[in-house]
């Protein structure tokens, strides 16, 4: 009588369990996948750590901001690989902006394009009138860059620029031009911050190569 019930959010009533600001330790290594079928034993290497990564983000949106044309912006990432790095992007860009995704599938589970882009989800605005950030992990062959640019193009965006993460040194394509890009690609099947092999290491806080992976169906 009298006492005021605990929220359940109340830390008092979080009993026995850890601090919730708690980071995980850094160097995580994802060396082996349990199960068959998965990418188990193909080793890891780092060529892009989490801290090189942040600081590059921060330099492209400054960039970006700074060569936009000035007004309220639509950034669109592309599902799924682009999801860890536009979270961190949007937030180096200091201006009024929507986010939006498009669901792309080109790679299927192979590391070799199926030569077919295929939207899984699409917009759900308009983006008439707006400024449009396009935003990719990576550029390989250009497919999917040149597909969904085309696909933009006709809904009558007021500009509309591209960035990606990484992208292969030897794409050159003045027909879907990367506007912003953050790394040129290393000679490898890439994962991590976003990018999957096989669905997995999406969540790898760097960019690695997969050695030697034969990741074919
Ligand atoms: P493109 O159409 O050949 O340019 O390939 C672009 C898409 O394929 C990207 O959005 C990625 O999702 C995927 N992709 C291409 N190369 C890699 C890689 O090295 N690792 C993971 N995904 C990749
Ligand atoms: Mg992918």
């Amino acid at each position: 009588m009298g006492s005021r019930e605990q929220s359940p959010r109340s830390p008092d009533a979080i009993k026995g369990q850890p601090p919730r600001r708690q980071v995980p330790s850094a160097g995580w290594r994802f060396t082996r996948v349990p199960g068959s079928g998965t990418l188990e034993g193909v080793p890891l290497r780092e060529l892009i750590s989490a801290a090189a990564i942040a600081q590059r983000v921060a330099e492209l949106g400054r960039e970006i901001d700074g060569n936009l044309p000035p007004g309220p912006l639509t950034v669109v990432g592309v599902l799924r690989g682009a999801f860890v790095f536009m979270a961190d992007l949007v937030r180096a860009i200091p201006r009024e902006m929507t986010c939006d995704f498009l669901g792309v599938r080109s790679y299927g589970d192979a590391t070799v394009s199926s030569g077919v882009v295929e939207i899984t989800s699409d917009l759900q605005a308009p983006i008439a009138g707006r400024h449009v950030l396009l935003v990719e992990d990576i550029v390989d062959t250009g497919l999917t860059l040149r597909y969904l640019l085309d696909l933009l193009r006709a809904r009558g965006p007021a500009s509309l620029r591209t960035c990606a993460l990484l992208a292969k040194s030897t794409y050159k394509d003045a027909s879907a031009p990367l506007d912003f890009v953050g790394f040129d690609a290393p000679d490898a099947f890439v994962v991590g911050y976003g990018l999957d092999g096989r669905q997995l290491y999406r969540n790898l806080p760097g960019i690695s190569a997969l050695e030697g992976a034969t990741l074919e169906p």
